[in-house]
């Protein structure tokens, strides 16, 4: 599904050249699940931001779905980016005093294919997280965990192959990220490629893959052995009041 070989990022702030990733080179095969971690600053985001069509390499190649990203222009990755990923961020990334169900229609907009039942559509995204009885409530009416919920939603509506979360669970208490990881697990369970960042071992450890990051290098890619269901630690914690 990505193949990247020997990827480099130099951001140019004035005089000084920012060398965030220095030869990143992966597989990621459809349907992984795959968490990338790492110290602030190793080049995770950039990465991410890569792989999700929002920003492009300095060198090297990047494949997505056989299409070769790294030669396409603006629209074009405009146009890859609406069809193929759906990106997750840590501060969810929703428009204020925007009802859910909006948010959600938003990236059918640009696809034609399903402008004709977007309403339909968004709505049933929000009832495959869980979130049908909220279609109507804007972000300030959501709770942070409803809010990243609205989000994957929005993420899903187009029904991409790819799904990419950069820190989704960073602004979460514990009983949040893990049914924002339930979520995750079963989109994994549908054939989704899942591609996390986190700083939590505890999320990683939902995943099958972790990659570690340090200094815009990769320093190891291993498998977890015996992955976590985040519906079993769900179970054993605590309901907290809000
Ligand atoms: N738009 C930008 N312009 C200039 N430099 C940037 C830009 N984005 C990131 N950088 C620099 O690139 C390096 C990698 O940043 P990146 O955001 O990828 O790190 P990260 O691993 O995601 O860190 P964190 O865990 O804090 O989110 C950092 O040194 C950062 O300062
Ligand atoms: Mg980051």
């Amino acid at each position: 599904m990505i193949t990247v070989s020997n990827l480099h990022k130099h951001y140019q702030m004035g005089d000084i050249s920012v060398h965030a990733l220095r030869g990143i080179s992966l597989d990621i095969k459809a349907g992984e699940f795959v968490a990338i971690m790492g110290p602030s600053g190793s080049g995770k985001s950039t990465f991410m931001n890569i792989l999700g069509c929002l920003d492009k390499p300095s060198e090297g190649s990047f494949t997505l779905d056989g299409v070769s990203v790294a030669e396409l222009d603006d629209d074009e990755l405009a146009f890859i980016r609406n069809r193929k990923i759906g990106f997750v961020f840590q501060t969810f990334n929703l428009i204020p005093r925007r009802p859910a169900y909006r948010q959600v229609m938003l990236p059918l907009m640009y696809n034609p294919d399903f402008n004709n039942n977007a309403e339909e559509r968004a709505r049933s995204a929000l009832e495959r997280v869980g979130l049908g009885n909220r279609a109507e409530h804007k972000p300030n009416e959501l709770s942070g965990g409803q809010q990243q919920r609205v989000a994957i939603a929005r993420a899903l509506v187009n029904n991409p192959p790819v799904i990419l979360g950069d820190e989704p669970t960073g602004n979460l208490d514990t009983r949040t990220s893990e049914e924002i990881m339930e979520l995750f697990q079963d989109l994994h369970a549908e054939g989704k490629t899942v591609i996390i960042v986190t700083h939590e071992e505890d999320i990683a450890r939902h995943t099958e893959r972790i990659i570690r990051f340090r200094d815009g290098h990769i320093i190891s890619d291993q498998p977890v052995e015996n992955p976590v269901a985040a519906s079993s630690i769900l179970a054993t914690l605590p309901v907290e009041e809000d």
